[in-house]
């Protein structure tokens, strides 16, 4: 399955959403997150792996450079394996720094929704004019982050209402918010959504959990107890067994 997770205005959350469901992927081996936000991304810099840093290469662009020849086994051939159950491509540093993919999106977007594992892609913030609009479009899946702020789930409702409209079949908002509050974070969401008539599945969360980032960032395994048990993972696997019960296939990664 191709997962796109996008945020809109007011939503930072992406990045780390993507990388908990990565991480929470249900099959013996791992989904790729793939870092494809056209703004730039961090990834590279903020895993640790035990070898002190994520090497420059291979990234998102060296991919989408790749796609000159398409094969099942591309996406999963690039993915650098951090963790036992993580396995990422990370993005490039700055939107110039991507200046080199112009043209070579719609390329990898073919690559993702081939690949013969379970990507998980990261677009950032997200607009019909982003880059990264092909990814998108060939998803299975779209999971939405937002807070829940009036004007973040105003602006969310709006974006989610484009993904609809332009044919995205699972549109997934997910909440960003602390455990305590998802409850009534979720009502909230799925009320202004529903009001405006927004056709998308009800809302999720994914867990504030600073601690679980940082230990994801340092590189433990998703998979070893302490990870799997934090809130960050679980609700990430809440939002995976929601998007396989309607439907949407979560298949085979690579062996990690
Ligand atoms: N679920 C979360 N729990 C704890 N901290 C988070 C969470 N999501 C985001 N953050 C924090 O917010 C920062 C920005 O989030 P990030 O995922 O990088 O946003 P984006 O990719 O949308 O710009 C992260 O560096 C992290 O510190
Ligand atoms: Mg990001």
């Amino acid at each position: 399955m191709l997962l796109a997770v996008c945020s809109s205005k007011g939503s930072p959350g992406a990045t780390t959403a993507a990388l908990a469901l990565a991480g929470a992927w249900p099959t013996t081996t791992s989904a790729v997150m793939l870092e494809a936000d056209p703004a730039g991304g961090d990834l590279g810099i903020r895993l640790k792996p035990a070898e002190g840093a994520l090497p420059a290469s291979p990234t998102v662009a060296t991919l989408a450079a790749a796609t000159r020849e398409l094969r099942p086994d591309l996406v999963g051939s690039f993915a650098a394996t951090v963790s036992e159950g993580l396995a990422v491509i990370p993005g490039f540093l700055t939107r110039e720094h991507g200046r080199g993919m112009a043209g070579l999106w719609d390329a990898l977007a073919t690559a993702c929704a081939m690949a013969d594992v379970d990507v998980v892609v990261d677009v950032g913030r997200y607009d019909s004019a982003s880059p990264a609009a092909a990814l998108v479009s060939r998803a299975d899946a779209v999971a939405l982050v937002l807070r829940a702020d009036p004007a973040s789930v105003v602006h969310a409702r709006e974006l989610a209402r484009q993904l609809a409209a332009s044919g995205s079949s699972v549109v997934q908002p997910v909440v960003v918010t602390r455990e305590r509050d998802a409850t009534t974070d979720r009502a909230d969401v799925d009320l202004i959504f529903a009001s405006a008539a927004v056709p998308v599945r009800s809302s999720l969360h994914i867990a504030w959990d600073p601690t679980a980032v940082r230990s994801i960032e340092s590189c433990q395994s998703p998979r070893g107890r302490t990870l799997a048990r934090t809130k960050l993972v679980r609700s990430a696997q809440t939002i995976i067994d929601g998007l396989a019960s309607s439907g949407v296939e979560v298949s085979e990664g690579v062996a990690t």
